[in-house]
């Protein structure tokens, strides 16, 4: 075999090995909900691990941390879209920094994806929800495309995953950033990305297809990931709880405007870097709560809840991700006596 195609072999097997590391770990699950064929019962289904769900848990991203915070609005973004949230002003914010596994008890080394849940709410009863995750781009172009991926993971057949990325080429980008990317040791360097686009409507009804990232305003630390693991199974929690308790932390809401030709519905391809983009305000996270007892322990980070002037793109992701994570939510609130809260905040 020639040096070159032995490389990519190679490269092939490493990003099988990364994926196959991350069944646990990097848990999304693929589907195209239409009826009769993947339902969401599926597609939450096959999100967990071999011995079973973590019951009372979220079925992904299940290991987590609330906060409380603001949103600092700057007023610039009402160039882009009507929401009120973009009115300069201040914001109420819930949230909550993950990982996305399925097991609540994941040692923070062994999850390569880190996301967050964020919740701004406007006087005028309006709410923003959305999900963040830190690759740059998706792993797989459609919903069925990822519980195609899951599937393979955990398939047993060692030709699964070359199979998998042999009818994905789209995943090589994401099996880049996997397997190359540096580690960090804080959620606060973390930058999150949408990944997703949505449609932005200013006054006029001008429309513009917008992604957009929560970028720090503190430098990323590079770490190899044997240094990382030797900081302990649960330093993410416990280093953002310490950081928060000595100053409130902050990120920069950065949005980025489409051209005409830059694709909507495929959150494997990115836009090109000179895109305009827009910086709307800073996230401010001003409190960390455990989850047991925490505020976003019982919320459902849909992000199709979506404030007037903003709503979903021809993106097929959020209406599949919507149904799962209703699916997660009712499992995960219906079994809460497998998660109860703590005896001190069951007291009147
Ligand atoms: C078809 C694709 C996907 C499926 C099936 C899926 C599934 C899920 C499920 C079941 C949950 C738990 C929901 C709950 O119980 O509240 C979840 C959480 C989450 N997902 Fe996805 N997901 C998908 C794609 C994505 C994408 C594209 C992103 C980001 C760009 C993302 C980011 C997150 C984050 C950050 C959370 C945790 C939110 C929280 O803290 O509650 N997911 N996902």
């Amino acid at each position: 075999m020639p040096g070159s195609q032995r490389s990519a072999l190679g490269s092939l097997m490493l990003i099988a090995a990364v994926v196959g590391f991350s069944v646990g770990a990097f848990s999304y699950t693929a589907g195209w909900l239409s009826p009769g064929r993947l339902s969401s019962k599926e597609l939450v289904s096959a999100l967990a691990p071999p011995g079973g769900p973590a019951l009372g848990h979220r079925r992904n991203h299940a290991k987590g941390v609330c906060f409380t915070g603001t949103f600092e609005s700057n007023g610039t973004a009402v160039a882009l879209s009507k929401a009120t949230v973009f009115t300069a002003g201040h914001y109420p914010v819930l949230g909550r920094f993950n990982l996305a596994t399925p097991d609540p008890n994941a040692a923070d080394p062994t999850v390569r994806v880190r996301g967050v849940g964020v919740q701004i709410s406007a006087p005028d009863n309006s709410v923003w929800r959305m999900a963040l995750i830190d690759p740059p781009v998706f792993a797989v172009s459609t919903p069925h495309g990822f519980y195609d991926l899951l599937e393979a993971s955990k398939s047993k057949d060692p030709e699964a995953m070359k199979g998998f990325v042999a009818a994905h080429p789209e995943f090589a980008a994401f099996g880049e950033w996997a397997t190359k990317a540096p580690w960090t040791a804080s959620y606060a360097e973390v930058t999150f990305n949408s990944l997703n686009a949505f449609i932005f409507t200013d006054a006029a009804g001008t429309k513009n297809a917008v992604r957009w990232s929560l970028r720090p305003e503190t430098q990323a630390v590079p770490i190899s990931g044997a240094d990382f693991a030797k900081l302990g199974p649960n330093h993410l929690e416990e280093d953002i709880t310490e950081r928060v308790a000595k100053s409130p932390q902050r990120w920069t809401l950065v949005l980025t405007v489409a051209d005409p030709s830059d694709p909507t519905a495929d959150p494997t391809r990115a836009w090109p870097p000179e895109r305009r983009t827009v910086e709307a305000g800073t996230l401010v996270v001003q409190k960390i709560e455990p989850e047991v007892d925490g505020p976003c322990r019982d919320i459902n980070f849909d992000p199709t809840i979506l404030p007037d002037g903003i709503k979903v793109a021809d993106d097929p992701f959020p209406a599949a991700r919507s149904a799962a994570y209703a699916r997660s939510y009712d499992l995960r609130t219906s079994e809460a006596n497998h998660y109860p809260r703590t005896a001190v905040s069951a007291k009147p």
